[in-house]
């Protein structure tokens, strides 16, 4: 398990963290997105599904009462929220763990609410909101992502 954490000081640092968590996703790859009401878990999904080349005609929102929403871009995004689920039998009934390992990208917001369900190869991204309203971003991912976080450090330097 690998951590890195960066400062996300304005709305296009969300923006930039997101299309470049899009341009690098594979096939298969979980990113989960927590942190609290407002924290910015859905700006970074929008930037997410732009960086995997979802049209910009096509508009991103939460998936919060569908709870699933996919969207075709380079390869597709599986964009879930977990706000409304009480706890992980609820995913399990609906039958969202077969897109875990489908050939699209699963975003999950609130994947804090079905931890147990989650696989266990995948990336965190938790946001935290400071008190002058900049955004901390800490990315924890498995082997797997590696790759994908020494990248993405680059690009935020401290
Ligand atoms: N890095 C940032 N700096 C400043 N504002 C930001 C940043 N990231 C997101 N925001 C702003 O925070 C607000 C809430 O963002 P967003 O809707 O993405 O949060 P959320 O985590 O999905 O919330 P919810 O849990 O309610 O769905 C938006 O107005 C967005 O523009
Ligand atoms: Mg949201």
């Amino acid at each position: 398990m690998q951590t890195i954490r960066i400062q996300l000081t304005t709305l296009a640092d969300s923006e930039k963290l997101g299309r470049l968590l899009g341009n690098l996703a594979g096939p298969g790859d979980v990113m989960c997105l927590d942190g609290d009401l407002g924290a910015g878990k859905t700006t970074l999904a929008q930037a997410i599904a732009r960086g995997l080349e979802v049209p910009d005609t096509c508009y991103v929102t939460s998936p919060s009462f569908a709870i699933l929403h996919e969207y075709e871009g380079r390869i597709p995004m599986y964009h879930m929220d977990f706000y409304r689920l009480q706890d992980a039998t609820e995913v399990e009934d609906l039958g969202f763990e077969e897109y875990f390992y489908l050939h699209g990208v699963t975003v999950i917001e609130w994947s804090s609410r079905a931890m147990d369900i989650l696989p266990h190869d995948r990336l965190v991204v938790e946001i935290a909101v400071n008190d002058n309203l900049t955004r901390t971003a800490t990315l924890h991912g498995t082997k797997s992502y590696a790759e994908m976080l020494q990248h993405i450090s680059r690009e935020f330097p401290c």
